[in-house]
């Protein structure tokens, strides 16, 4: 992995994959622009890396995963990735799988910082992983997204057909799992794939804003909150109900800034704001 330096600190990034750092926002692109940032066994290597050092990296609080140019991602790269796989030994077949699922969804379902998609042209296939895997997605309108597997002679593997029942109903997955038709940004959010859709020259700063109201949120509570969510959806209401119980109880022993307790106070005893209106009075806000 190469390491650029900025303000005299390396920035984590590598041949397919750019970081750069903008007051507590990481921007990561899929940076392969003349491939339409088709997923290669490199960008996996790539891909694994950044996460793993973003995790620990202060200037990161949120990640933005986007891509350069006019894709988001083309998908597997069909060439770098599938067929230079199909004549290596089984290990190295595995090798490369594991990389590409360890960053695709096993670390972005589980990361400990939020995460958010921008999605801002072509998206397939394989692309809907980590954009599903995302917390939060935002496209621009003329995004085009499609499952294009069938189109040519695959089913949509990896963990596509899992990822995409996650967010879509039934009919519309299957649906467009067996056509492989495209649709634009404005469709991905009335199919739940994203967000919003916002015109394309609204796409950066509408990702800022969001961004900028997830970092003025308490960050364990964050932490806590999306793992919360994302665990007791894969659980029955009681055991649900008492992990949630207990998952609270952990947050408010393992949050160092004591939000509960400022919350309540600065709500119930100094009147000085409403839950509903925003958050709290964190320490050093002005
Ligand atoms: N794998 C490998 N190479 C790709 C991929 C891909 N998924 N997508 C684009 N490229 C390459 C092209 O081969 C071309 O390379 P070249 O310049 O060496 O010829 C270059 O990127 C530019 O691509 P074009 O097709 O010329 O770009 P265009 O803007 O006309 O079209 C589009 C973009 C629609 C994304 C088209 O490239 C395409 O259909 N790509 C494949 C999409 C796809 O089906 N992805 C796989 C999904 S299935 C899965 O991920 C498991």
């Amino acid at each position: 992995m190469s390491t650029a330096i900025t303000e005299g600190r390396p920035v984590p990034g590598g041949e397919t994959v750019r970081v750069e750092f903008e007051d507590g926002i990481a921007w990561v692109k899929l940076n392969r622009p003349d491939k339409r940032n088709a997923m290669s066994v490199a960008m996996a290597e790539d891909m694994n890396r950044v996460l793993d050092a973003l995790e620990i990296d202060d200037r990161c609080g949120v990640v933005v995963l986007t891509g350069e140019g006019e894709a988001f991602s083309a998908g597997m790269d069909l060439k770098d990735f599938f067929r230079a796989t199909d004549n290596v030994s089984d290990v190295e077949r595995m090798r490369a799988y594991r990389a590409n699922r360890a960053w695709q969804w096993r670390t972005l379902i589980h990361y400990s910082k939020p995460t958010i998609a921008m999605v801002n042209g072509w998206c397939f296939g394989g692309a809907f992983t980590p954009l599903i895997c995302c917390d939060l997605a935002i496209a621009s309108e003329d995004a085009v997204f499609g499952l294009s597997e069938i189109n040519w002679g695959v089913i949509p593997g990896g963990v596509v057909s899992k990822a995409i029942s996650t967010l879509m109903n039934d009919r519309k997955a299957l649906y467009y799992v067996m056509t492989g038709e495209k649709f634009n940004g404005k469709v991905a959010e009335q199919l739940g794939l994203v967000n919003e859709a916002v015109p394309a020259d609204r796409l950066r700063e509408r990702t800022v804003e969001v961004a900028r109201v997830l970092l003025e949120k308490n960050p364990t509570v964050l932490r806590q909150a999306r793992m919360a969510y994302k665990f007791a959806r894969e659980m029955r209401w009681e055991e649900a109900a008492e992990y949630l119980t207990a998952k609270a109880d952990q947050t408010t022993f393992v949050d160092k800034e004591r939000g509960r307790e400022k919350g309540l106070a600065q709500f119930l005893d100094e009147k000085t704001y409403r839950p509903g209106h925003g958050t709290y009075k964190r320490e050093g806000d002005s």
